[in-house]
């Protein structure tokens, strides 16, 4: 099949969570299973400086954004004999500081900027040389008027437009805008309903996505299950529930080439589950790079993450409170919520030798903690998939999570299977119950043949693209359908 995939980011080019990390890995492993892929993303500033292959083309996209028309250029890099990313260049949108915003504050023009995007996607579908494809697989919001805009250029030109599918990686996110953004579309009236693009009064662009694409997935099973209740709906449940037969959870694989503790560059010391001495030597080295004393009898509990509320952090801060009596060590790499962001940094104040609080984005630190910590800790109100605790269960690190969305799905606990298990899991959204569970990877620190097991369980435990790669192969075979 030829596929085109939609997304505002893509690892390893630009990134602020695992949405990138996914939409990059999904594109190799289609490329590798032998379909035809390029991936459509914005040329963000800095992007030509750290990828010098990437090549400029002839190619314009020239489209209309409410009263006036907007020019692009396309650039080009080839990742792989099967496939291309192309980057479009619009420097007055693209070329800034961060990707949606600065200062924990969205850019004004967001809705501008993506209903622009979303335009030159369907542009590319239709006239890029690349070739037309089969399917247009668009992820989020930035991208949710995709669908509705390939359908409205088929009956207004009688083109044969391919058929879209959309990835929802996080409901939260929606893309809403005020009525009045709904002139830049371009589309006509009868668009703007409940059964459209319209959203009480505003634009929303994720509904667009979920009314009008020809197949809906989730990034994880239970996630596309919880998403059609209330509680976990944001608002949109009843829209989903409409779609409910052409929406599907897909649990994300996670790229092993990056993600792996014997080749990597991030990590001084290699390790795998039939060598763990590196693992060892990994912590000692985090500790001493982060101030903490580097003892191996303490536990490592860590963090990398967004400081959003959808990550449950205030529950960790106010279990640790409760937790830093007893000897433990804590590591934080995360930003996001100024609030969160200053209560972290006190906490660490407060507990010199215990807590470290590193406010920003650290790829390579990200790695160094995961291979250094004994337990990662995501107490997540709601989690579509989640990436880290797939990573740090490979990195030999026992996660802790709640028992939600993908999270659900990736780890096993001690009562759901005492043979396979690799993590530890709460359920109720309280500090108490996080507090618990913390309280069990101590005890579980102090019991070595049970934690070597389960540390065996987790590296050991495959979450590789290939699988993923067969489910979304046929989910493009039932919208081709
Ligand atoms: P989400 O996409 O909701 O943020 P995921 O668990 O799917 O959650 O993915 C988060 C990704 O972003 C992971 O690769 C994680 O390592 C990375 N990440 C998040 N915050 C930081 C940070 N401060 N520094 C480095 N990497 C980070
Ligand atoms: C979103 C979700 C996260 C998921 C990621 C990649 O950012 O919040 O749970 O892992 O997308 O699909």
């Amino acid at each position: 099949m030829k596929i085109l995939l939609a997304s505002s980011e893509v690892h390893p080019f630009s990134k602020t969570g695992g949405l990138a990390d996914m939409v990059g890995a999904l594109g190799k492993a289609l490329a590798a299973a032998g379909h035809e892929v390029a991936i459509v993303t914005p040329l963000y500033r800095g992007i030509r400086e750290r990828f010098t292959n990437i090549q400029p083309t002839e190619y314009r996209v020239d489209v209309p954004l409410g009263a006036t028309r907007v020019q692009a250029g396309v650039m080009e890099l080839k990742l792989g004999p099967r496939l291309t990313v192309l980057f479009v260049d619009q420097r007055e949108f693209f070329h800034r500081l961060a990707l949606y915003g600065e200062n924990n504050s969205e850019y004004l023009d967001n809705p501008q900027r993506f209903i622009f995007f979303s335009k030159a996607v369907v542009h590319l579908a239709r006239y890029h040389p690349w070739g037309l494809p089969d399917i247009v697989h668009v992820h989020d919001w930035p991208v949710g008027l995709v669908p509705v805009l390939l359908q409205h250029e088929q009956h207004s030109t009688g083109w044969q437009a391919p058929r879209s599918v959309m990835t929802i990686h996080n409901l939260a996110y929606q893309g809403r805008f005020a009525g009045a953004t709904f002139a830049l579309t371009g589309l006509p009236r009868n668009h703007f309903t409940p059964a459209g693009v319209e959203y009480f009064g505003d634009v929303n662009c994720l509904k667009a996505a979920i009314n009008y694409a020809d197949f809906l997935t989730t990034v994880s099973p239970r996630y596309a299950r919880e998403i059609c209740t209330e509680a976990y709906g944001c608002g949109l449940d009843d829209v989903l529930r409409a779609r409910q037969s052409r929406l599907a959870g897909i649990l994300n694989g996670v790229d092993y080439d990056e993600w792996n503790t014997h080749r990597n560059i991030h990590l001084r010391h290699a390790y795998s589950f039939r060598k763990m001495a590196g693992k060892a030597e990994n912590k000692r080295d985090l500790q001493r790079e982060l101030g903490l004393p580097a003892r191996a009898d303490v536990p490592l509990f860590a963090t990398v993450t967004r400081l959003a509320d959808q990550k449950g952090m205030d529950l960790l801060l106010a279990a640790l409170e409760e937790m830093l009596a007893t000897d433990i060590q804590f590591v934080l790499l995360g930003s996001g919520d100024p609030a969160l962001q200053g209560g972290y940094q006190r906490l660490g104040q407060r507990h010199p030798g215990k807590v470290v609080a590193r406010i920003g984005y650290d790829h390579a630190l990200s790695h160094r903690i995961e291979a250094g910590c004994d337990f990662f800790v995501m107490p997540s109100r709601f989690e579509p998939c989640g990436l880290n605790q797939m990573y740090s269960l490979r990195y030999g690190a026992i996660p802790i999570v709640r028992r939600t969305g993908g999270l659900d799905d990736s780890v096993v606990d001690l009562t759901d299977d005492p043979e396979h298990a690799d993590g530890i899991k709460f359920t109720e959204l309280r500090t108490r119950a996080l507090a618990m569970a913390i309280r069990k990877a101590i005890v579980l620190y102090q019991t070595p043949q049970l934690l070597a097991t389960m540390r065996h369980n987790g590296m050991t435990a495959d979450f590789s693209w290939s699988r993923t790669t067969e489910a979304y192969t046929k989910v493009f075979q039932r919208a081709l359908s």
